[in-house]
């Protein structure tokens, strides 16, 4: 382990061998000359110590957090891996870490027990893997520092109700590229803090009513990319912050007459490629701060209400096609 071993050259006592302790002096002399990180090289093989404890390590060697990591790791980012299971024990006595990614690796199964080891967790990545599921009860440990989760790039079909609920703290939710058919009623409940939500790429077909109701907060969301045929009524209410949002790649055929909520803070909202005829008059009567609109592509567009741009500002920037 690097930190017995750098304190015992710090030790090393000369008196009693005077012959060799020139040469042990130098020894010691060089070590201590070199740059502090050198201590590092007694770092997991795979693996890179950088400075102030953010390990990085790849490689098929790697089956399972590899062990011997530095005391002060505060981030470990493990990629292209052969670890395909998270098991109870995989973050165990890595007290100090707060950010875990483990990507690219063909994880597939993590168990319902692996975060108990590690509740101090503020970032948590586990895209591009093949999680098909995840436990239902995963999170129900108090792991309420967490702020961010990415999820993406994975094969998730389905998500249970209740999964996100103990994380009242996270900020952003990625679940972009994967199967979901759709989203629970209720699944975002309690996340009063979220700002980012990424739903895009998807399987969707419908929305539950009032789904994104508790997201108060929340300043991006992107449902682009997904099978929705309908939007229910006053979907987008109740997003005060709101100031992303994305439809596009939808074949929904129209939009309900009430969707959106107050949302001064709005700046970019693509509407392209959806199977839209119309859309209702007042659909930017709330947007006011639109920016950036982005309507080309509606191929079944055929004509918009006269008044649709009443309230969208002189200089934002229209793509229509
Ligand atoms: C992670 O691994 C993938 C595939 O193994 C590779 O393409 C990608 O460049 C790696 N990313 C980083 C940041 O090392
Ligand atoms: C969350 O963070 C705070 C402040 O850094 C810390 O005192 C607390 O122990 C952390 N909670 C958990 C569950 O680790
Ligand atoms: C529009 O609907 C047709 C079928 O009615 C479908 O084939 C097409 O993919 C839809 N367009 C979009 C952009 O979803
Ligand atoms: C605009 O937002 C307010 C407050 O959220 C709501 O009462 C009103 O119905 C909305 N207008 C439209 C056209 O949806």
């Amino acid at each position: 382990r690097r930190n017995r071993y750098c304190t015992v050259l710090g030790v090393v006592s000369c008196s009693s061998f005077p012959l060799t302790c020139a040469g042990m002096l130098w020894m010691v002399l060089v070590l201590f000359m070199l740059p502090p990180h050198t201590c590092y090289a007694f770092c997991p093989g795979s693996c890179h110590c950088l400075h102030l404890g953010a390990v990085k390590c790849s490689g098929f060697s790697i089956t399972d957090v590899p062990e011997h990591m530095p005391t002060f790791m505060f981030l470990l980012q493990l990629n292209g891996t052969k670890m395909e299971v998270m098991n109870e024990q995989s973050l165990a006595n890595l007290n100090n870490l707060l950010r875990f990614s483990l990507t690219n690796s063909h994880l597939h199964t993590v168990h319902p027990h692996a975060f108990h080891v590690a509740t101090q967790l503020k970032s948590l990545k586990l895209s591009s893997n093949d999680l098909s599921t995840i436990p239902a009860r995963v999170f129900n440990i108090g792991m309420t520092n967490l702020t961010f989760l990415n999820l993406g790039r994975n094969c998730i079909k389905k998500l249970p109700t209740s999964i996100f609920h103990p994380l009242t703290h996270l900020q952003h939710l990625l679940l972009y590229n994967n199967e979901l058919e759709t989203l629970e009623p209720g699944m975002f409940d309690g996340l009063v803090n979220l700002k980012e939500l990424k739903i895009h790429h998807n399987h969707i077909t419908s929305l539950p009513a009032q789904v994104f109701w508790p997201l108060r907060n929340l300043k991006i969301l992107s449902l682009s990319s997904n099978r929705l045929q309908v939007i229910p009524e006053k979907s987008f209410y109740y997003m005060p912050s709101l100031s992303y949002l994305t439809l596009y790649k939808n074949p929904m055929s129209s939009l309900p007459v009430q969707l959106m909520g107050h949302m001064p803070y709005i700046k970019t909202f693509h509407l392209f490629n959806t199977n839209l005829t119309t859309v209702p008059g007042n659909l930017f009567t709330n947007m006011s701060g639109l920016l950036t609109l982005h309507i080309q592509f509606n191929n079944k567009l055929q004509e918009l209400p006269s008044d649709l741009f009443c309230y969208v500002q002189s200089h934002s920037v229209l793509q229509m096609g």
